[in-house]
Parts: C-alpha cells; structure tokens; sequence
C-alpha cells in the first residue's frame, strides 16, 4: 500500500521537478545573456565574482578535432605558432580596439567598497585598475603571438592611458563615449580610422590590414593568414549558429588595400545607418549586433542556413565582397554558461572573454607566465576546464530537486491531511 502510495506520487514530483528545473535553466540563460550584454562594455556592471576559478572537465572529450586534456597539460600536440609566417612581405597589420574608462563618482563610490576588488594572483584590482590590466593582457597576447603587427588604441581624448608599449598607438578621436553611445561610437571609430587609411593608402600603396576587436579577446595565434587563404574579401566578420544574434561584433577584419579599405567603410556606414535608424532604442549594448545582422539578413540571396555550419564562407553584401568566419575559431567563448562550440577546436586563434569571464583572462596570462614550461595549448587546457559553474549549478539543482521536493511535498500534504 504504502509502496504503491510513494510510486504514484513520484509522477506529479518529478514532472514539478523537471518545471522548476526548465525554469531555473531559463533564469541561467536570461542572467547570461545579461552578461553577454555587460560583455560589450567595459566594467559596466559587476556581477557577483568568484575568487578562485572553478574547475571542471574539458569539453570536447574524445572527441580527435578537439583539443584533448590532462588537467592543466595538453594532450594533443597542436601546431600553434606554425602559421607565424603566413603574412606576405610588405603588408602589415594593425588590430584596433576602442577603449574608454569611467572615472565617475559612482564608480569611485563603490570602488571603496571591497566588493568591487577582484584578487588575481596576488594582486587586487579596483575596478579601473582591472579594466586597465585587461588592456594591458589584450597587448601582451598580440605582442606575444603576433609581434610583428601594430596595435592601436582608439579612445577618448580626456582618457590618459596608462599603457605604453613599443608598436601601440593611442589614437584619441573626438565623440560620445558614454556607455549608452559606445557601441555606436565604436563603430563611428572604425570608420574614422578608415577614412584616414583610404587617404594615406591612396599616396603610399602601402597594404595595412586592420582587425576590429574587443578589448577583452586573447588572440592565441597569428591572424595574419586570413588574408592569404582568404584572398578575395573585404570586410570578415565572425558567425555562430544563434538565431537572435548570428554575427558578434568583437571580431571585424579589413583587407588593407584601397578597394578593401573603401568597401569595408561604406558597409560599416550602412551597419551604422541601421543601427541609429532601427536599433537606438533596442539594448544599448546589442546594437551594433542587431545592425549587423539586419544588413547581412537584408540582402535577400542571404541564406542564413549557412550560420548552422561550421565553415567559413564569402558573399556579397553592401557592395562589400563580406567573409564569414566561424566564431568557434576566431571567436571563441569559454564555456561557461554556453558551451556551445563542444570543446575547443585545434585551430582556435582567438578567445573572447566576454562578461565575467575576464578574470579568467588576467588568470590565463598569469598561467602562460608562472611556469617555464607551460606553452599556449596548455594555457588553453586552463580555460577549457575553468569557470563551468552554470553546468554545476545546474547538476546540482537538480539533484536537490530530485530528493528534496518530495520531502518538503509530502510534509505540506501530511499536514493538510492532519488537518483535515
Ligand atoms: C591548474 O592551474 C591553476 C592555475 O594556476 C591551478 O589553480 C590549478 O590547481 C592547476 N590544476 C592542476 C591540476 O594542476
Ligand atoms: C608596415 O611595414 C613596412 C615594412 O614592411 C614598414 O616600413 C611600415 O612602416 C609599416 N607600416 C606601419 C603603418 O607600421
Ligand atoms: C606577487 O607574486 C610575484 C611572483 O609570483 C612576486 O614576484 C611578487 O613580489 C608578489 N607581490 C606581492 C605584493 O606579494
């Protein structure tokens, strides 16, 4: 009887347990896709940090095209560093990033506070000094994987950066960096800068290829090879299969010839059109995302069948001969909350610590750094593993869900019967 009695009371338990559980699983994504929106601005608002990561197991075990780990050791002999001399003589890259810092009276406010501070290694940051050594890991990565390229820094004139190193350019350029207008003011930057290299391009013929991206991305590999086994694009943008957002704007390179530079600049003008005609209003952080896309998508051949695949390809947008390239290998986004790629592909040339990932960077340059021995595909192994906390919240949840729901149930329905 009683046997019976408990059998028949599981169902509506386990069907409660599993609602809870798709809602708790809802609540996860709604939070992460809140820090994927944080991710675009810097130190724009702090969540909840741990101070240690948390590791896991690597993803992609088993798998032979995915980077293979023994805890902080790679196991696959990846062929990092092998396309260094990809680059054609005579042509130059510069990767561009937009910085701006907030020197408000709410962030010095809170900035007291220690809730604010993250320890990395043995060193606390405030939230600007964090912000700062994020720049700074950003220029040591390309230094140390691409030390023949130029770095620029487009940022507001009233900043003074500290940040000095040999090839970095600071490049102040007039306009609204407020939070709310930096998406928009990064685009805005990127076409200033190419108006520029149109003009010089056109005395020197000299080929200067640019790469657009965050401040937060570590590129692990040269990129200079995009512009040899791509020959024919202008514009390169990065694609993940994601309906909403199929394009990140972190990842936009530009083919340093004139032709490259002018395509490339009047499809930015066209992304920039949409976006302050359409997107204003939407997230301030999304934007120039939901801009991007809307031009890709517009062009009625587009089949956007194509961001379900895995491989890059070419179409004509704007008048712009537009690569897309997989973000699983140029925009690559460590798992936590979103392991969408399964792993780490061999090939993966550029990693993007959006939101609260970026500790995980200062820790991943401090790693690459402490020991003699340990190399990049190492130092990969590292952030592979690290930061799945959503996966072990969520195993954990429902484990208590399984076996606590049916206690607290079936005390409530004792007690309604007693009752009774
Ligand atoms: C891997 O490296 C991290 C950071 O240095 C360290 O905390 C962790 O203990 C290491 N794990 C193993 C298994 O060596
Ligand atoms: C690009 O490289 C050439 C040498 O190949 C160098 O003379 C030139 O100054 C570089 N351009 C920039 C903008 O750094
Ligand atoms: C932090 O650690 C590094 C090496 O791990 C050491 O050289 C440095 O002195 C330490 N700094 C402080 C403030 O303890």
């Amino acid at each position: 009887m009683l046997g019976k009695r408990v059998c028949s009371g599981w169902l509506p338990f386990l069907v409660l347990c599993l609602s809870l559980f798709i809602v708790f699983l809802h609540i996860m994504s709604v939070l992460e896709l809140r820090q994927h929106s944080a991710a675009e601005v810097p130190q724009r608002k702090q969540y909840k940090k741990f101070d240690h990561l948390v590791f896991g197991p690597a993803a992609g075990e088993g798998l032979s095209d995915r980077l293979q780990c023994k805890g902080n050791k790679t196991l696959t002999k990846t062929y990092f560093g092998a396309s260094s001399k990809n680059l054609k003589a005579g042509s130059n890259i510069s990767i561009v990033t937009v910085f701006a810092t907030y020197n408000t009276a709410v962030d010095q406010l809170t900035n007291g506070k220690s809730i604010d501070s993250v320890m990395v290694g043995n060193i606390s940051y405030k939230k600007v000094e964090k912000s700062i050594a994020i720049l700074n890991v950003f220029v040591n990565f390309i230094q140390e994987t691409m030390p023949q390229s130029n770095i620029i820094i487009l940022t507001n004139p009233s900043s003074k950066l500290p940040v000095e190193r040999d090839r970095l350019t600071i490049l102040p350029i007039q306009g609204d960096y407020s939070r709310e207008m930096l998406m928009l003011q990064r685009i805005r930057s990127y076409i200033f800068l190419e108006t520029r290299a149109a003009e010089h391009s056109k005395w020197k013929g000299q080929v200067n290829h640019y790469i657009f991206t965050d401040s937060d991305i570590a590129v692990v590999d040269d990129l200079g090879q995009i512009f040899n086994d791509h020959p024919d694009f202008h514009v390169a943008l990065t694609f993940r299969n994601n309906k909403e957002q199929p394009l990140n704007s972190g990842f936009i390179a530009v083919r340093g010839t004139p032709e490259g530079i002018l395509r490339a600049k009047s499809f930015l003008e066209e992304v920039l059109k949409v976006y302050t005609s359409k997107f204003m209003k939407a997230s301030r952080m999304l934007g120039d995302q939901l801009a991007l896309a809307w031009v890709v998508k517009s062009y009625a051949s587009f089949d956007v069948r194509r961001f379900s695949r895995k491989q890059a390809f070419v179409d004509q947008i704007s008048g712009a001969s537009v690569l897309f390239l997989p973000c699983s290998i140029y925009n690559w986004t460590p798992p936590e909350g979103a392991g969408q790629f399964h792993g780490m592909p061999l090939d993966v040339k550029v990693v993007h610590f959006k939101g609260s990932r970026k500790r995980l960077m200062l820790e991943s340059w401090n790693f690459l750094k402490s020991t003699s021995s340990s190399d990049i595909a190492d130092m990969l192994c590292l952030i592979l593993r690290s930061g799945r906390t959503k996966n072990f919240n969520a195993v954990l949840f429902f484990w208590w869900c399984v076996t606590v729901t049916p206690h607290i149930f079936g005390l409530v329905f004792e007690s309604s019967f007693l009752r009774v």
